[in-house]
């Protein structure tokens, strides 16, 4: 198998237990939260010994395939070869940096605060976060399921929930603080409901609606049932200063994205090295977002690593480059391991877009905890020519391209030349989701197998490239096994692990390697001495076949694609 070869899909998503999954990570040494012995902090995650050669694995493979051989050599629209090159750029910049990319004036979630608790809540979260999250909802769409049938109003059934469990659930909810009044709204209202049906939504309105007349509907607070305030923007981006003197004057900020610093060093990539547009400009690295509601493990954290890439590109040609790269990366993805119907492909509509950009697509993934829906795991932006000309405008520093292969034909032959500001197509990818995606999609139980946790990891990503298991720890058995892990670490050392363990049952050894990942192991037996072969078991499979043990390392090469 080729290493851009897609993996065998495994079953769909969803069966899948977020709680186990985050469970075999902590066992195995994947991922910890942060701060972990101090009860853990909101937001951050650490990556143990596997999950650390896991995230490296899926960077290097990105840093290759997007950087050093971009597109596995593939030709881009017009044929020519694609070009892209690094950048590594720090994580404070300077502040103005920050307001011509327009996270200061925008860089904002919408907030809404219960003046009951002090909770805060999204405001374009806040419907789902009342259907999903909210005890008391859910406790009060309960009690409506009876009344939908009947299509009539309860005043008792819901004046006794009101003083039972919307008193606890719900203090500062209208039902609760006054019920007969919310109650007489809410009677007539479903007075209409044969010929106009409520939702859920207009249902918990109304139960958060004491003064209908005065107010209008009010939302409520998920966790207390108050009314919420109105939306008032909260910055996302961390604050802090950068020298002795702490006032506004030296107020930086940590980048939220990796993408500003490659617009910084466009002019100078272009002045000290030779490429020419069109071409790209990569950086990995880490970004902060302040979130509000950081959930669903580490998919979204308030520290997180990005790897994006800047292609810069004649406008004429930017739509086509546009749809090149959105295909190339959600085949990228398939390629090391998200090859089911798990993974899709998803055109954003207009209202949906960045103030940046002019064309979206997300590479979504199918996550335990989105299930049926999906979770973002890269955008590829057409971001028009909006950072240069911010840049430039704020800088004063021209930042347009000169092209001496474009214009008119002169009487010699050679080209008059165009100047124009480059159209910039951006696929951002999220090394965390990623690395989340890969342990949810690998993540399989197979109750037929002695140890039923099995993480299918693609070969090229998984971080134990290959174990070897000396059968038992005497006859000279030991010996040959230390020679075949010593010239498996020559060939593969520096692409992850390879264990060796000479203790406990094989059945064991097998598990505790399915477990990690590992998708192959050979194990040295009495015939070994005698013949020079292993047995090589397939992780995938549980199957076993025998080998010439001087085949093992062109195997694992092969498997690897290296
Ligand atoms: N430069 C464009 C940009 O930053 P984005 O969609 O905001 O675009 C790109 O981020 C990727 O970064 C996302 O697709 C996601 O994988 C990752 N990402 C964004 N916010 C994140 C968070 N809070 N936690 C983890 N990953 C995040």
């Amino acid at each position: 198998m080729s290493t851009h070869a897609p993996t065998t899909p495994t079953p769909a998503t969803p069966g899948k237990s977020m709680d186990a999954i985050m469970a075999l990570c902590k066992r195995r040494g994947f991922v910890y939260q942060a701060s972990d012995i101090y009860g853990g902090i909101n937001g951050f995650w650490d990556y143990g010994p596997l999950g650390a050669q896991l995230k490296k694995n899926l960077r290097e493979a990105w840093w290759q395939d997007m950087i050093m051989n971009p597109c596995w050599g593939r030709k881009g629209p017009g044929g020519e070869r694609v070009r892209c090159v690094p950048v590594e750029t720090c994580i404070i910049q300077h502040p103005k940096v920050w307001e011509a990319s327009g996270h200061l004036a925008g860089f904002a979630d919408p907030m809404r605060k219960c003046p009951g608790c002090g909770h805060f809540v999204r405001a374009d979260q806040l419907r789902d976060v009342l259907k999903t999250q909210s005890e008391w909802v859910a406790s009060l769409l309960n009690e409506f399921e009876a009344l939908k049938q009947t299509q009539t109003f309860d005043r008792d059934r819901l004046t006794k929930w009101a003083r039972g469990k919307g008193k606890k659930l719900a203090p500062n909810l209208a039902l609760v603080t006054s019920t007969e009044t919310t109650l007489s709204w809410l009677q007539e209202r479903m007075s209409t409901w044969a010929i106009n049906p409520m939702n859920d939504d207009e249902i918990i309105d109304y139960a958060a609606t004491a003064q209908l007349q005065q107010t209008g509907l009010q939302q409520p607070c998920p966790r207390c049932g108050g009314v919420l305030g109105t939306p008032a923007p909260f910055k996302l981006m961390f604050e802090t200063y950068a020298g002795i003197i702490q006032t506004d004057d030296n107020k930086v900020y940590l980048r939220p994205e990796t993408a500003q610093g490659v617009f910084l060093h466009f002019k100078n990539v272009v002045d000290s090295t030779r490429v020419k547009v069109p071409f790209g400009i990569g950086n990995t690295g880490r970004s902060f977002r302040n979130e509000i509601t950081p959930r669903n493990f580490t998919f979204r954290s308030r520290e997180f690593e990005q790897a994006e890439l800047e292609f810069f590109c004649h406008p004429d040609e930017s739509f086509e480059w546009y749809k090149f790269w959105r295909d190339f990366r959600m085949e990228w993805w398939q390629s090391i391991g998200l090859a089911g119907e798990n993974l899709i492909l998803r055109e954003h509509a207009k209202d949906e877009l960045s103030h940046y950009s002019v064309g979206t697509s997300d590479v979504e993934y199918r996550f335990p905890f989105t299930a049926p829906g999906f979770g973002e795991l890269e955008g590829i932006a057409h971001r028009g020519n909006y950072d240069l000309t911010q840049h430039q405008t704020h800088s004063k520093v021209k930042l347009d391209y000169f092209d001496t292969t474009r214009g008119e034909t002169l009487p010699n032959g050679g080209k008059k030349g165009e100047r124009y500001m480059p159209h910039c197509i951006e696929p951002a990818a999220g090394l965390d989701r990623g690395t989340l995606a890969l342990i949810c999609e690998g993540y399989t139980v197979d109750p037929s197998r002695p140890s039923p946790e099995i993480l299918k990891l693609h070969p090229r990503i998984a971080p134990i490239k290959a174990a070897v298991f000396p059968l038992m720890d005497k006859d000279g058995l030991p010996e040959i096994a230390d020679k075949l892990t010593d010239d498996l670490f020559a060939n593969f050392g520096r692409l992850g692990f390879i264990e060796s363990d000479a203790k406990q049952s094989i059945g064991k050894r097998y598990a505790r390697m399915d477990e990690a990942g590992c998708p192959y192991c050979f194990t040295i037996d009495g015939d070994s001495a005698k013949d020079q072969t292993v047995t090589c078991r397939d992780r995938d499979t549980g199957q076993q076949m025998r080998m010439s043990i001087d085949k093992v390392v062109g195997f694992v090469g092969e498997k690897l694609g290296v």
